[in-house]
């Protein structure tokens, strides 16, 4: 039932180009999209539920006060939610959109396949007349290939945006524009600039979760690329980049290591201390989001935080011509 475009070669080629680019280049680095296989998902929701992870629950937070006002707003038939993951905070826009009485369908977008093809039954059942049709895709790359019938209403939660280093932040939004019609709306989850000490310990957690996340995409390369890592051998780092207002992910090699790649006939050399970045997470101010949008031809119409003003939601409309 999961319309897939990462299927075939596709996704195994794009992990070799990455691994490629990223693990020759100095500073090395690997991809975020990487960490998401279905042991990597499942990290993420343990991270959703702890107690130093404040921006699921202040999202959510905000969807609950604000769904209502988003679905007469939008009256959108069609949600397409990019990165849903579980989708579990997405019931509120549904519920909210079928009490309005537009909603029709809801298309899922996701890299995780087995997440995907889960909430999406989940959510086929909870809501009998839905046309739920879950797309397995990368937002990178795929926009064009999504629904483009009905008044739709783009759904993209959980401060994810921020894992997109900034040029790729403005293709992405260009993109996306290029896709909408008068009528459309965007609605975007973003984490906002607050106390580097709280930002910290949301990637950096006591339980040690997040390090096992950061060090799932070595997994993945054993499992995928037939790589040698060892995964405990690298300790989780999370610092706050003051000048670029972004958490950085790194993992730092506790000693020298030389790591076959076998599927790319490459070897990495790591010295003792070494850091490979893994991800950014972009913290915002509102002025900063209205700026992108705008420049990517969306007019903001509403910015909703929570009550600590932690989080914001925005919505925005596409702006004609
Ligand atoms: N929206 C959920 C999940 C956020 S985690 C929430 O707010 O809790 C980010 C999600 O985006 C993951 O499910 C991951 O698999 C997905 N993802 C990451 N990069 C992606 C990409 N390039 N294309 C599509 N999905 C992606
Ligand atoms: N979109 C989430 C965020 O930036 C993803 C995330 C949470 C994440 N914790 C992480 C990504 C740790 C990598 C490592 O908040």
């Amino acid at each position: 039932m999961v319309t897939d475009h990462l299927g075939g070669d596709y996704l195994r080629q794009a992990l070799e180009d990455d691994v490629r680019a990223g693990l020759t280049s100095s500073p090395k680095r690997l991809p975020p999209k990487w960490f998401y296989d279905e042991a990597g998902s499942e990290l993420f929701s343990r991270i959703t539920r702890l107690t130093e992870y404040y921006p699921t629950r202040r999202e959510l937070e905000i969807l609950r006060r604000r769904a209502v006002d988003v679905a007469g707003l939008t009256r959108a038939d069609t949600l397409v939610e990019l990165g849903s993951g579980t989708s579990e905070k997405t019931v509120l826009l549904l519920d909210a959109l079928a009490n309005a009485g537009t909603l029709r369908a809801y298309t899922p977008v996701d890299v995780d396949a087995v997440t995907l093809a889960a909430a999406a039954e989940r959510l086929a059942v909870r809501y009998p007349g839905l046309d739920v049709r879950p797309v397995r895709a990368d937002f990178e790359r795929h926009l064009a290939l999504l629904p483009r019938n009905g008044r739709r209403l783009v759904a993209f939660l959980g401060g994810t945006i921020g894992n997109l280093p900034p040029a790729a932040r403005e293709m992405f939004f260009k993109e996306l524009r290029a896709t909408l019609r008068p009528g459309d709306t965007l609605l975007l989850g973003a984490d906002l600039v607050k106390e580097p000490s709280r930002l910290v310990r949301a990637y950096d957690d006591a339980q040690g979760v997040t390090a096992a996340f950061n060090r799932n995409v070595l997994h993945v390369l054993n499992r995928e690329l037939d790589a040698g890592f060892e995964p405990e051998a690298f300790e989780h780092v999370a610092l706050w980049d003051e000048d670029n207002e972004w958490i950085e992910m790194r993992l730092r090699a506790t000693r020298p290591m030389e790591v076959p790649i076998r599927a790319l006939g490459l070897t990495a050399s790591f010295a003792e201390g070494e850091e490979m970045r893994t991800e950014i997470s972009a913290k915002f101010r509102r002025q900063g989001v209205l700026d992108e949008l705008s420049r990517a031809g969306f007019a903001v119409c509403r910015w909703y935080t929570d009550s600590a003003g932690d989080f914001a939601l925005t919505l925005a409309t596409v702006v004609s011509g």
